[in-house]
């Protein structure tokens, strides 16, 4: 896509004025909303100064639209750059959007493309008499009658480079030109001759209703005990599952006189609130002897050994003293000495 900047300061008007149309359109649009939020109403308010103006958007509209909005002229800026449905520059009285993807392009917009370049000129030029202009855009939505191209506010389908030239010939000449298949196709009908949904039944009745059939096969089943000997292979106590089953249910954790009197047991006495309120009858921790080791957790002690005043802690067979390199270690292991019944001497001899 092209930079989208507006048009040079020659071709600006030194005016605009939002007229009186628009200003009651404007009126329309920003009822819409709730007060404070007429910004909303920007886009709709840009499209029509972009109609007043001759169907392009010059400096001086998109300030008009921003003082009638009480917005900020770089927010309205920022959104009339950035859609590419307004102009920046002026088109021609017939502005023609050329639909170039894919499967327009499959079908000769290429030659299209080559009409216009040789009839109107380049993209964003508009001819000597003001007539035409033109722009590649995207997909216009109207692939299956592809090519097409929109000319003003109309799609113009299934072109090709006569009934295009003719198309542009009418329009100069103020003639009155036929919107939509210029090859008399109904919408977007079969190209050619009807070769799709012929079958007639399709429209007897006999496969979209098929599913009435079943109902009557369901019913005579029924009526001769099929239906009866298989709901008698359901099982007809089936297990509940399991309440809790995975999910998380309510219980009453906490001791609550609602949940004693739910179970039917005595609420706590006043007199035995007091006595568990009682800090002097509560139970003692005794203070830890200074060195104590704490008891254990669990049946198994994981607590170290007390280890004899000096000493050594004996190194793991299968770990090198911290700081001795590698190449200096006595013995070298390969892991054979941690074999049973295989030693090794210092000739690196088994037996
Ligand atoms: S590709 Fe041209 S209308 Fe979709």
């Amino acid at each position: 896509m092209a930079v989208r900047k507006l048009a040079p300061e020659n071709m600006q008007p030194e005016s605009f004025v939002l007229s009186a149309e628009t200003e009651a359109f404007a009126e329309k649009e920003i009822a819409k909303y709730p007060p404070g939020r007429q910004a909303s109403a920007v886009i709709a308010l840009l499209t029509k100064a972009q109609e007043q103006a001759g169907g392009w958007l010059p400096r001086k509209a998109i300030e008009a639209v921003a003082a009638r909005l009480d917005m900020p002229v770089i927010r309205v800026m920022e959104v009339a750059t950035f859609y590419t449905m307004f102009n920046l520059e002026p088109v021609g009285k017939y502005f023609i959007q050329f639909c170039g993807t894919t499967p327009c392009v499959l079908r000769g917009a290429g030659d299209i493309k080559k009409v216009l370049e040789r009839r109107v000129g380049d993209q964003n030029h508009v001819t000597a008499d003001g007539t035409f202009s033109w722009l590649e855009v995207e997909c216009l939505g109207a692939c299956s009658n592809a090519p097409m191209v929109q000319i003003n506010d109309d799609y113009y389908e299934d072109l090709t480079t006569e009934n295009f030239e003719k198309l542009l010939d009418d329009l100069a000449a103020g003639r009155p030109v036929k919107v939509g298949s210029q090859i008399g196709r109904n919408r977007s009908e079969p190209f050619e001759a009807v070769n799709t949904l012929q079958d007639p039944a399709l429209y007897d009745g006999s496969v979209v209703g098929a599913w009435r059939k079943r109902f009557e096969e369901q019913a005579k089943a029924a009526e001769t005990g099929e239906t009866a000997a298989a709901m008698a292979s359901v099982p007809q106590e089936a297990k509940a599952a399991k309440p809790t089953a995975g999910r998380p249910i309510e219980s009453d954790v906490a001791d609550t006189p609602a949940k004693r009197a739910k179970e039917g047991e005595k609420p706590v006495s006043t007199a035995d609130q007091k006595e568990a309120a009682d800090s002097s009858k509560a139970t003692k921790v005794e203070p830890k002897e200074a060195g104590a080791q704490p008891p254990p957790q669990s049946g198994k002690s994981y607590v170290a050994s007390p280890k004899k005043e000096g000493q050594a802690v004996p190194a793991s067979p299968t770990t090198p003293s911290a700081g001795t390199p590698p190449a200096q270690a006595e013995t070298r292991r390969d892991g054979s000495e941690s074999k049973p019944g295989v030693v090794v001497d210092k000739d690196n001899k088994s037996s």
